[in-house]
């Protein structure tokens, strides 16, 4: 079992000792934040021993700049900006000196030092006792949280207890050195993609200004983002000697036996805005902010704080009995997929949440497939702002379908933050045009769920329209298949394979996009009959058309699906021949090699069948599961969470357990080997579809919710809950039974296993 698990307990996360390396890969785990700010879980004094850290970073969500992408050899259309989320100044920096001695992990004499994540509380402590070369002792204890009541706080709380009487004791607190910022993150040159940092990384001192009472603004070289970081420290002992300098506030002290110090500190980043003329109002707002949380001093925003996150708990949690080390490992994943999710409707979730700087902290598709369904069943309102993240860049999607050369329509960016595509590498990129079909998929779930027909028939239309059309113009009728409407040169999920005709995963995705903005647009004409939306009778025709001849590859003498029209006609990569130490594939073999072969990265056709399961038989799911696992590398983190959950529909109990766990337990046990550059937010989302769209089978089918359950017999129980239609649903379930109660919200008919229960 992980340390991190053995030593907490069914809510907590412990770290014992001081090794660096253990205190490193914690960094990433122990990082919090709001969806707004994120801090990973450096050490307060990690500016003195970098050897502790990987990256101390703190990350505002859509917070990044740009820089033009240099090709070797350019082509028309490819994306022309890199956009990368870049630090913005770390508030946790804290730097003391007692008795004459400056504090840090390597030279000092620390005792009983340890760190806790509490994920019930969203706070994480440290605590140690520091004996100086004179023999004198101090204790300490540290605790930070960053708010959701006030998304721009980060609050810290030092508790510093002297064990004698008058020695010096001086904390100081500092933004962290502006200058150079980026700098002690560990430079490896280091060629995997899934990190790379592309734009320029650092702000420069004309980027830096400060403004009286300890406000600074921020802004990005190009990308024309602002933002105002402010800094307050308070304490009710008796100070010797306060400085503060704009940046820097150092307080010392006389230290007297067993009297504690209690220091607080609340460092405050506003929103980020775009008109540097809002500057004053943005100061001004944040001065309000702090000065509000200090007035209400720390413990009342500790308990505010508490507060929320419990009830997020209450609403949320998947409770396991039967399984301390799994439960830990699946509240751990709820939590950081909590802390990742943009709120404001402008922001969306990166693929490492705001834990780290992998992927740029670009949006994908893994929002909408990975991470969606937790939140759209448990905070839909947090569901509809993602989605209303898309609505803001469907200007920027429209443009990209020019690009493209489709006249109408809107092709939504690969990977983006602002909007525009910024993936350099197109075949693994903006070939993966079913990142369309997957936003119309969250979409209409989004619909069938909520019941919000205010937004379905406007924003959510309006999208459902605009992706349908894309569909349209992209694909053809092809007379060489008797008139199928087939979909080019594409790239499916599966990165291992690039560039192919009729992709099935996106095919039927596209098939399916069209039937929802079919259902919309009539829905629409019901219930509003004299507003036009601008879809002509001859464009619906179209759209039919093309649903209802969508071609969907299949292999008659294998009775098989096909990945695409070409995937059974390649040669099936050597795997005996692979040594362990080759994968990921991505890093040892060039494109091509990988491309020529039958080898998937992640689940492709296994996520199309997992995603409309009554569309497939019980054999053919079976058939294909058994194929596509043995071709299978899982060298993306959102391979394993889709295998489990078909394992477990094709009656593969073992295997589905197994996957599971692999799941669960992914970052915390680092089974992709790059935890460092940020936790793996769509596995996280993984995890919650594999408890309750997995194990518990639930689905929506016609605007009825239906279970399978089928709870392996190594657990206990499971109870979880869900919203559904403004009801709230709480399910448990043992190996041999299930119960369903109705929470809140009127009565409700849903199937078990094709029988109607009535709740
Ligand atoms: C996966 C993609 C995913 C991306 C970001 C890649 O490794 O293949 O499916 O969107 O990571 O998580």
């Amino acid at each position: 079992m992980h340390e991190l698990i053995e030593k907490g307990t069914p809510w907590t996360l412990k770290e014992v000792g001081t090794d660096p390396e253990v205190i490193k890969q914690n960094e990433t785990l122990f990082s919090l934040s709001n969806g707004h700010i994120g801090t990973r879980g450096s050490l307060e004094e990690t500016h003195l021993t970098p050897e502790f850290s990987h990256s101390k970073s703190t990350l505002m969500n859509g917070f990044f700049d740009t820089e033009p992408i240099t090709y070797g050899e350019w082509a028309y259309g490819y994306a022309t900006h890199h956009q990368t989320t870049i630090p913005i100044p770390d508030g946790k920096k804290m730097e003391m000196k007692y008795d004459g001695e400056v504090f840090d992990l390597t030279s000092s004499d620390a005792k009983d030092h340890n760190r806790t994540l509490d994920l019930k509380k969203g706070i994480l402590t440290r605590s140690y006792s520091w004996k100086t070369e004179n023999g004198h002792e101090l204790e300490v204890s540290i605790e930070r949280f960053v708010s959701y009541d006030y998304p721009e706080i980060m609050a810290q709380r030092f508790i510093l207890t002297p064990k004698d009487d008058n020695n010096s004791l001086e904390v100081s607190f500092e933004l962290d050195d502006l200058k150079s910022m980026g700098k002690e993150r560990d430079k490896e040159d280091d060629p995997d993609p899934r990190k790379k940092e592309q734009a320029s990384r650092r702000f420069e001192s004309d980027d830096l200004e400060f403004y009286d009472a300890d406000m600074l603004h921020i802004k990005t070289h190009a990308s024309g983002l602002h933002a105002v970081v402010g800094n307050r420290v308070v304490t009710d002992n008796d100070v010797h000697q306060q400085i503060s300098d704009k940046n820097r506030d150092s307080l010392s002290f006389y230290s007297k036996a067993n009297q504690t110090i209690v220091i607080d500190r609340f460092v405050a980043y506003s929103e980020l805005y775009k008109e540097e003329s809002l500057t004053e109002n943005i100061i001004d707002n944040l001065i309000r902010t702090l000065k509000n949380v200090t007035e209400s001093g720390y413990e009342k925003v500790k308990a505010e704080h508490i507060s929320t996150m419990e009830s997020f708990w209450e609403h949320s949690d998947i409770q396991i009995d039967g399984e301390p080390a799994l439960q830990l490992g699946l509240r751990f994943n709820l939590f950081h997929l909590h802390q990742a999710a943009g709120r404001d409707g402008k922001t969306n979730m990166s693929a490492k949440g705001l834990t780290g700087e992998g992927y740029e902290g670009h949006y994908f598709w893994d929002t909408e497939m990975y991470m969606f369904p937790f939140f759209l069943y448990t905070q839909p309102e947090i569901a509809r702002s993602l989605l209303m993240y898309r609505y803001s860049i469907l200007p920027q999607a429209k443009e990209r379908a020019r690009t493209m050369a489709i006249a109408n329509g809107a092709l939504f960016a690969w990977r983006t933050i602002n909007g525009e595509e910024a993936s350099p590498y197109y075949p693994a990129g903006t070939a993966q045009i079913h990142i369309n079909a997957d936003i119309a998929h969250a979409i209409y779930s989004y619909g069938e769920v909520t019941g919000d027909d205010a937004f379905m028939l406007n924003e959510g239309l309006e999208m459902l329209v605009e992706t349908a059309r894309f569909w349209l113009e992209w694909g053809h009728f092809d007379d060489n298949r008797g008139g199928a409407f087939v979909i080019n040169d594409v790239t499916g999920p599966d990165e291992y394979t690039a560039i192919v005709n009729n992709n099935y995963y996106t095919n039927l995705m596209a098939k399916k996009n069209l039937a929802y903005a079919i259902e919309w647009i009539e829905k629409r004409r019901r219930q509003l009959p004299d507003e036009d939306f601008n879809v002509s009778q001859d464009e619906l025709t179209e759209w039919k058309k093309a649903e209802e001849h969508m071609y969907l590859p299949y292999d008659e003498d294998k009775q098989l699906t096909m990945q695409d029209d070409s995937f059974f006609h390649k040669k099936v990569w050597d795997f005996e021949q692979t040594p362990k130490e080759n994968y990921p594939l991505l890093l040892n073999y060039h494109p091509l090699t990988i491309y020529k072969h039958q080898v998937c990265k992640q689940a492709d056709t296994v996520l199309a069948q997992f995603l409309f399961l009554d569309d497939f038989s019980k054999e053919q799911k079976k058939r294909d599961f058994d194929y596509y696992e043995k071709v299978t590398t899982h060298d993306s983190s959102l391979s394993r969470s889709v295998f489990g959950m078909m394992a477990s529909q094709i009656g593969e109990e073992k295997k589905a357990y197994d996957y599971f766990m692999d799941t669960a337990l992914m970052d915390i046990s680092d089974l992709q080997s790059n935890t460092k550059d940020g936790v793996h937010a769509a596995n996280m989302g993984g995890t919650w579809m594999s408890m309750v769209q997995g194990f518990a089978g639930l689905r929506v089918d016609k605007g009825t919710l239906h279970f399978s359950p089928q709870c392996p017999s190594e657990w206990e129980r499971i109870v979880f809950k869900v919203r559904f239609q403004k009801r709230l649903i709480q399910v448990s379930m043992t190996p041999s039974s299930t119960d369903y109660q109705l929470v809140e919200g009127d009565q409700l008919t849903i199937i078990e296993n094709g029988e109607k229960k009535t709740l």
